[in-house]
């Protein structure tokens, strides 16, 4: 998804931009661009080329120096295909106004045919020509006026940097919707749509929210409300994301580095949330627990693997403590006129906290007069911001575009969530009790050594992935708690081996997938054997080795059974069936990861991904 960096400062701005831009690789894009200005400059020096930023950097060779103000892009595509004039930054009609953009101008169509009208002409597909035009349309010398009438004209969401040929002692920056931080240095500024971009110069900070006016210079961040231009006042926020968290620390892959991880981030979870054998959740208010005490219904709302997160929250709570729940795709619910109201609590899951559809649920399910809480990896993110309530997963930064570890510390923040509403919560089943929830906080504490010890089966994961590297594709079987495993485990297979992969439940395999198995199919069949289906999922087994199909399982260490009837298999320590997901989840991770691999595919940023969906 696009990125943006904005600089202003002492140091040299073509540097610090490139920079900023090559920490937002990881969001996925299709072309990336910059517009500088120089302090003596009448002209924007621009920047831009299609395709990975090594393309841009070949362009830079012998720029001018001394150019201390600029902004850059990474684009992914949404209004024309990528290419070079549809990289940002745009230019106005007389390249008096550069400016970069995230999100979608609804109404550019019209906006566009309007300035045709007037004479201007566009180089490019994107809509965000046409807001460079339009600011420029308005702008006579003032540029913080030309950027709020504009603004006035456009409908959509967006985040936007604006400079002037006119002016290199400030930049402009606004949003709605899409993020932007501020970082503020000493005698420079930076702006970014994502912490990311600005942790190699800066870990102080300024969230900025909706319909903000951004006014940078060297040594001063002043911020206007957008509509009106009367000044807020806003604080100063220290992160504590270093830049080595974000580095790929040995490992080929970030996705690697970030399998790896997933015990230090289970570990961290536990210690930051359980402490002397009680859940600890800070950020919940008396007043919001007290609603959550009355509330009826719990609905999980999410996409792809935060969704596969929600489902198993769905078991968690609908199984162990009997509460109804559900979980339910934001794309659909944002839509679908959801029964939702003040006796509903509504569970945001995102790693981003940025994904539109999600952030669409939420201010849905907000109208509704639900309560909601928001459970998000990144701090002070759109999602985070705007729910009742927060729990943050913490995993650190999850650069690879497929997630793994915020999946994990998703699934954790989830069952800690359903134990502790099984404690409090008056409509609870009623045989979870106070011994049941120390049983399994005491399983959950096993869990770092268990997923480390998963990971353990390395090589034996790249024997099958080498045997299996050709093939075109995959079923995946689970029931109960490891039904969103299968569905999960098909989709990181999907997303970086290019291959199809499809999860069903277990049982729905006779009712035809079944049709699709001969002695070329592989079937990866998710068995631990605590789970109470287990039994079924062997029947499941046979019936494939009936039609001689390939048998791929995650089952239980030292079941020899279902050993004996796969042609490979993984295997995972015994926990509760509840918590199977956290384990039976790695070794699937590890099969696409080597498949990819194998495959030479673009682990980290597969086609056609962005690590943050921030439009529809
Ligand atoms: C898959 C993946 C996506 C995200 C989905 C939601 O590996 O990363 O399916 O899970 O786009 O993103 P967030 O969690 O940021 O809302």
């Amino acid at each position: 998804m696009c990125g943006i960096v904005g600089y202003i400062g002492e140091r040299e701005a073509i540097p610090v931009l490139i920079k900023g831009l090559e920490h937002l690789e990881y969001r996925g894009y299709d072309s990336a661009g910059i517009a500088c200005l120089g302090a003596r400059s009448s002209k924007f020096f621009v920047a831009k080329e299609k395709g990975k930023l090594s393309e841009l950097k070949a362009q830079l060779n012998g720029v001018p120096s001394n150019i201390h103000l600029g902004i850059g892009h990474t684009r992914w595509a949404t209004h024309g295909q990528p290419s070079r004039a549809n990289a940002h930054p745009h230019l106005g009609q007389n390249g008096v106004i550069a400016l970069v953009h995230n999100g979608i101008i609804e109404n550019y169509a019209e906006l566009r045919a309007e300035l045709e009208r007037h004479g201007h002409k566009f180089k490019s597909q994107t809509d965000t020509e046409v807001a460079a035009h339009l600011v420029e349309r308005y702008y006579h010398g003032n540029l913080q006026e030309a950027i709020q009438k504009a603004i006035q004209r456009m409908t959509g969401f967006f985040a936007f940097v604006v400079i002037s040929r006119d002016d290199p002692s400030r930049l402009f920056a606004c949003k709605r919707s899409n993020p932007l931080v501020v970082g503020v240095g000493h005698g420079e500024n930076f702006i970014a749509s994502d912490i990311s971009a600005l942790l190699p110069y800066t870990k102080q900070v300024i969230y900025l929210e909706d319909d903000e006016l951004i006014e940078l210079r060297c040594d001063a961040v002043t911020v206007f409300d957008l509509q009106t231009g009367t000044r807020i006042k806003k604080s100063v926020s220290r992160i504590n994301w270093n830049v080595e968290k974000a580095q790929k620390g040995g490992y080929k892959h970030f996705m690697l580095k970030e399998i790896y991880e997933q015990p230090e981030v289970v570990r961290n979870t536990l210690e930051a949330r359980v402490k002397k054998g009680k859940i600890v959740f800070d950020s919940l208010t008396q007043k919001w627990i007290h609603r959550l005490k009355q509330i009826d219904k719990i609905h999980f709302v999410s996409c792809g693997t935060a969704y596969h997160a929600g489902l198993v929250g769905n078991y968690m709570l609908g199984e162990s403590l009997r509460l109804p729940s559900e979980a339910t795709v934001s794309s659909e619910f944002r839509y679908e006129d959801p029964a939702v109201d003040e006796d509903d609590l509504v569970v945001l899951i995102t790693q981003s906290g940025e994904t539109a559809d999600t952030l669409a649920a939420l201010r849905e399910a907000k109208a509704r007069g639900a309560l909601t809480l928001a459970i998000v990896n990144v701090v002070g993110s759109t999602i985070a911001r705007e729910a009742d309530a927060v729990l943050y997963t913490h995993a650190g930064p999850e650069i690879g575009v497929a997630s793994t570890k915020a999946y994990l510390a998703q699934l954790m923040i989830i069952a800690l969530f359903s134990i502790f509403i099984g404690e409090i919560h008056p409509a609870r089943k009623k045989d979870f009790t106070q011994a049941k929830a120390r049983t399994l906080l005491k399983e959950l504490s096993r869990l770092p050594r268990q997923i480390e010890e998963t990971l353990r089966d390395e090589k034996r994961v790249e024997v099958c992935a080498r045997a299996l590297r050709e093939k075109k594709n995959f079923i995946y079987l689970g029931r109960g708690y490891n039904y969103p495993t299968a569905l999960e485990g098909a989709l990181k297979l999907k997303e970086i081996t290019y291959a199809h992969a499809h999860g069903y439940a277990a049982g729905e395999m006779k009712h035809g997938p079944i049709a699709l198995i001969d002695q070329t199919q592989p079937v990866i069949c998710i068995a631990p054997s605590t789970s109470k289906t287990y039994e079924k999922m062997v029947s499941n087994i046979e019936e494939i080795r009936a039609r001689k199909g390939i048998v791929i399982s995650v089952t239980t260490r030292g079941d020899e059974n279902v050993r004996s009837l796969s042609k490979y298999t993984f295997s995972i320590p015994e926990t509760q069936e509840m918590l199977s997901p956290i384990l039976a989840v790695v070794p699937l991770q590890l099969l696409a990861y080597k498949i990819a691999v194998l495959n030479q595919r673009d682990v980290d940023q597969p086609r056609n991904l962005a690590k943050s969906v921030t439009v529809e």
